[in-house]
C-alpha cells in the first residue's frame, strides 16, 4: 500500500473504531504504575520544579515548599495570592491528543490556568468536555466518570499534599479552557484555531506541550515521527518546554477488537527527532514495563518521559 492510502487507512481505523468507553476500561480500570509514573513525572515538573523555573534535579517536593512559604511571609497574602492568579493565567499549556483522558492536567493546573486540550477525534473531545461540566452536583454516585478518575486525583493530590482530591478536581475544571481539533501530521497541528487556543493576550505559542502516548500511535515510520515532533514544537514559544511521553519497543495495541500500529520507539528515535526540530534533551526517565498483557494488550517494554526545551 502506498503511503498516503497506509495513512487514510490510519484515520480510518481512529475514526471508525476508537472507542472513548472502551478504551477508558481498559487502559485506565486501575491506576497502575505506568500512569502512576507519567503523573509523578508532571507532578515533578509542574509543582516541584514550577514549570522548569526551578531545577528539577536539584529542589525537592520539601524545598519547594519551604521556599515557597518563606516566600508568601514576605509578602501580603492577598497581595501574593492575586499575584499569583495572574502569573497562572499568562501561562499557557497545551496537551496534543488527550484522547478521553484528562489527567494530564491535573498538575498542569496547578502550575497554569490556561490549558488547552486537543485531539484528532470528535469522540474524545466530547468525552473530555463531557467530563469538565460535570460538577459535585451531577457526579450521582456509581457513574462510570467518577470512578474512574478520583483514584487518579486523589494520587496527585497526595503528592501535592492538598486537602482533597476535590480541589484538584475544580483546579482542572476551571482551568481548561478550550478542547480543540489537532492532526499532528498538518504543519499547523491546531489548525490555525486561533480563536479558541491563544489566550487573552492574543498569543497562539505555548509555554509548555504535553503529549503522552500520541505521536508513536499517531505516525506510522520513523520519519513520520520526526515530523510529528517538529510540527508540534512550531507551536511552542522559543524557551518553552515539551513534555513527551511513551511507550518503548511497541508495535501495536489492542482496542476495540482492532490492532492499532505503533512507531517502535526507543531513546535515541525520541531524541533524534526533538534535536532536528530544533529542541534540547533535559531530562529523560524510563520505567519497566510493570503491566501483564492481559491487562495491557500492547507491547511496550517501557514508557518513558522525555523533557526537552526548545532553543
Ligand atoms: C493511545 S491514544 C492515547 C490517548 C491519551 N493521550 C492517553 O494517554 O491515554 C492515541 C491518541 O492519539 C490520537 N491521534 C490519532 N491520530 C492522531 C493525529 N493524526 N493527530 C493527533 N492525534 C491523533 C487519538 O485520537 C488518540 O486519542
Amino acid at each position: 500500500m502506498a503511503m498516503e492510502s497506509k495513512r487514510l487507512a490510519l484515520e480510518k481505523l481512529y475514526k471508525d473504531n476508537f472507542q472513548p468507553e472502551e478504551y477508558l476500561s481498559t487502559y485506565y480500570r486501575n491506576l497502575d504504575p505506568e500512569v502512576e509514573f507519567f503523573l509523578r513525572n508532571l507532578h515533578h515538573f509542574f509543582f516541584v520544579s514550577n514549570g522548569g523555573e526551578k531545577s528539577s534535579a536539584t529542589t525537592s517536593v520539601s524545598e519547594g515548599l519551604e521556599k515557597q512559604v518563606e516566600r508568601e511571609a514576605d509578602e501580603d497574602e492577598k497581595v501574593a495570592k492575586k499575584k499569583e492568579k495572574r502569573v497562572k493565567e499568562k501561562r499557557r499549556v497545551l496537551e496534543i491528543g488527550s484522547g478521553p483522558v484528562p489527567i494530564s492536567m491535573i498538575s498542569a493546573s496547578s502550575w497554569s490556568e490556561w490549558i488547552v486540550c486537543s485531539d484528532f477525534l470528535e469522540q474524545n473531545r466530547q468525552t473530555i468536555k463531557h467530563w469538565l461540566t460535570m460538577t459535585a452536583v451531577t457526579l450521582a454516585p456509581g457513574r462510570h466518570e467518577v470512578e474512574t478518575w478520583l483514584p487518579f486525583f486523589r494520587y496527585v493530590a497526595e503528592l501535592e499534599r492538598a486537602e482533597s482530591e476535590a480541589i484538584l478536581l475544580d483546579r482542572v475544571r476551571h482551568s481548561v479552557r478550550a478542547v480543540v481539533p489537532c492532526n499532528v501530521l498538518l504543519t499547523d497541528p491546531l489548525m490555525d484555531n486561533k480563536d479558541t487556543a491563544c489566550n487573552a493576550d492574543g498569543h497562539s505559542l505555548y509555554d509548555v506541550i504535553i503529549t503522552t502516548l500520541c505521536l508513536e500511535f499517531a505516525t506510522l515510520t520513523v520519519e513520520e515521527y520526526s515530523t510529528a515532533v517538529a510540527n508540534v514544537t512550531r507551536l511552542l514559544r522559543p524557551g518553552g518546554f515539551l513534555i513527551v511521553q511513551g511507550a518503548l519497543e511497541n508495535s501495536h495495541y489492542w482496542h476495540n477488537n482492532q490492532e492499532f500500529p505503533s512507531v517502535v520507539l526507543n531513546r535515541a528515535i525520541v531524541e533524534s527527532a526533538l534535536a532536528d526540530a530544533g529542541c534540547q534533551t533535559v531530562d529523560w526517565k524510563e520505567l519497566a514495563r510493570c503491566c501483564p498483557q492481559q491487562e495491557k494488550p500492547a507491547d511496550h517494554s517501557a514508557v518513558f518521559y522525555c523533557l526537552a526545551r526548545k532553543i
